[in-house]
């Protein structure tokens, strides 16, 4: 069924149907265009349009078309259908159950409120799902990081082993992205909680709703301000790709690090059976697919957020058809944004940390260097002469093979008067931590109250 015809002499071409119609993707949005219709109901209702026992009639009908849809029998309910997009199949339907009365439903409606509409409450609670997710991450992150609050692994700069640093306090740092993460979503769907209805195809309706009465009705925070804006904008949709984008950012590099750290070559950490693969052929293989997945779906959200940016580039105001092609990325975004992190969750229950092999990677190399230079430094070397004696003390220890262990306080105070025999003891990556305790450091005091205050923030997590 069409929305419209009457100023057509012939209907549109095979070709041109095929080409335009949406139902079998926005078809997903069938619930929340019927809670949206039905509001709209109750709305025309109070505004002296449609009679009491009309819309209830209505709202029934709404409550069956979505049953149906849901229901068992929802592919027999779909096949077939040509309508060009949800909210005509809707209303299709509508008029096989309630005749003439479906007629009225959408007086004064347009589709492109109806569609900013049905977006947003379809979005909100796909806000709501993802930081629960994210939240769910930051969970099994803390969980991970309790179980070894010792460990001590390299921390790295441009891959390259930089400084020591506790398991927890990495962990950490990507806490403190999820929970930017967390919040970002939050805004998102602050401003995806504002009800458009009201406001026609651009010039505002011709007929007296109480729009502050549809946003309670349908749970929104606020109204929209201006009919025009809610025709032309899909910021709202940007703003919740743009976080997902960010979220899969994350996922990815935490995805990288743990390929990295799980590979033979690290030998840090084992990823359970469960979110690993065999080979076809190599038997002896363990392959970190699921990381791997993450790290390569992280493109297509990235993509649709760019696909729907360069949609929107250059609209002329108000709607365009070219703002149809909003759904299909917004759709993918959220599916692969919840189905990575729900996949991140697994494999972070899964890791088994070797603390022995980092620790070793620590001593062996010379993340202490920076330690050694700054407690030259506390005791009165100017930094930039402490930094020389130490690459000088690194130099001729990787040119002789010698570990920082492999240095006795006697014989540093021989290579140079400044190493008295308070500074030997940095030889050891645990000494230096914790000269860090500085608030956002790696000291192992603050390390642990960061973890403790990151219990009770994610506790109060709106
Ligand atoms: N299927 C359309 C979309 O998603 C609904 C709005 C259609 N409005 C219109 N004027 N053709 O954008």
């Amino acid at each position: 069924m069409k929305l419209w015809g009457g100023r057509f002499e012939s209907g549109p071409s095979e070709v041109f149907e095929r080409f335009s119609n949406s139902l079998h993707f926005d078809r997903r949005l069938l619930a929340v265009d019927v809670r949206g219709s039905q509001a709209f109901a109750r709305s025309l209702t109070r505004a002296g349009v449609l009679a009491e026992a009309e819309c209830a009639t209505l709202c029934e009908a709404f409550d069956a078309i979505r049953a149906d849809a849901e229901g068992e029998n929802a592919a027999a309910f779909f096949a077939g259908a040509d309508d060009e997009d949800v909210h005509s199949f809707v209303i299709h339907k509508l008029k096989l159950r309630v005749g003439a009365l479906a007629d009225k439903i959408h007086t004064g409606r347009s589709r492109n409120e109806q569609v900013s509409l049905d977006t947003r409450l379809w979005l909100r609670e796909e806000c709501d799902r993802t930081r629960e997710l994210v939240k769910s991450l930051m969970g099994e992150l803390l969980e991970l990081a309790a179980k070894y609050p010792n460990a001590v692994i390299p921390g790295y700069t441009h891959l390259r082993r930089a400084q020591p640093v506790l398991w927890p306090h990495y962990l950490l740092a990507y806490f403190e992205m999820l929970a930017r993460d967390y919040d970002r979503l939050g805004d998102a769907r602050r401003r995806v909680n504002v009800m458009p209805l009201g406001s026609g195809a651009l010039a505002g309706s011709g007929f007296p709703h109480d729009r502050e009465a549809i946003a309670r009705d349908l749970g929104f925070a606020s109204i929209t301000a201006n009919s025009m804006d809610v025709s032309a904008d899909r910021d709202f949709a940007l703003d919740y790709l743009y976080a997902a984008s960010v979220v899969m950012i994350h996922l990815s590099r935490l995805a990288e690090d743990w390929i990295l750290y799980s590979s033979e070559e690290f030998g840090w950490m084992e990823l359970g059976d469960g979110v690993t693969s065999g080979s076809s052929l190599m038997p002896q293989k363990k392959n970190p697919d699921s990381l791997e997945l993450i790290r390569g779906k992280s493109g297509r959200v990235i993509g649709a957020l760019n696909s729907l940016l360069f949609t929107m580039k250059g609209l002329p105001m108000t709607y365009n058809r070219d703002m149809q092609e909003d759904k299909e990325p917004l759709f993918e975004a959220a599916d692969q944004a919840n189905g990575c992190l729900e996949m991140a969750c697994c494999v972070a229950e899964s890791v088994v940390l070797h603390p022995d092999v980092p620790f070793a990677a620590a001593e062996e190399s010379w993340v202490v260097a920076t330690d050694l230079a700054e407690a030259l430094a506390r005791n009165g070397t100017a930094f930039h002469q402490a930094h020389q004696i130490v690459g000088r003390l690194v130099l001729d220890s990787l040119r002789n093979g010698k570990k920082p262990a492999d240095w006795s306080a006697e014989a540093l105070a021989a290579f140079a008067p400044e190493f008295t025999a308070d500074v030997a003891r940095l030889l050891d990556p645990r000494e230096g931590m914790k000269t860090r305790e500085i608030a956002g450091g790696t000291g192992p005091g603050v390390v642990a109250a960061a973890l403790a205050a990151a219990r009770v923030r994610l506790s109060e997590m709106a």
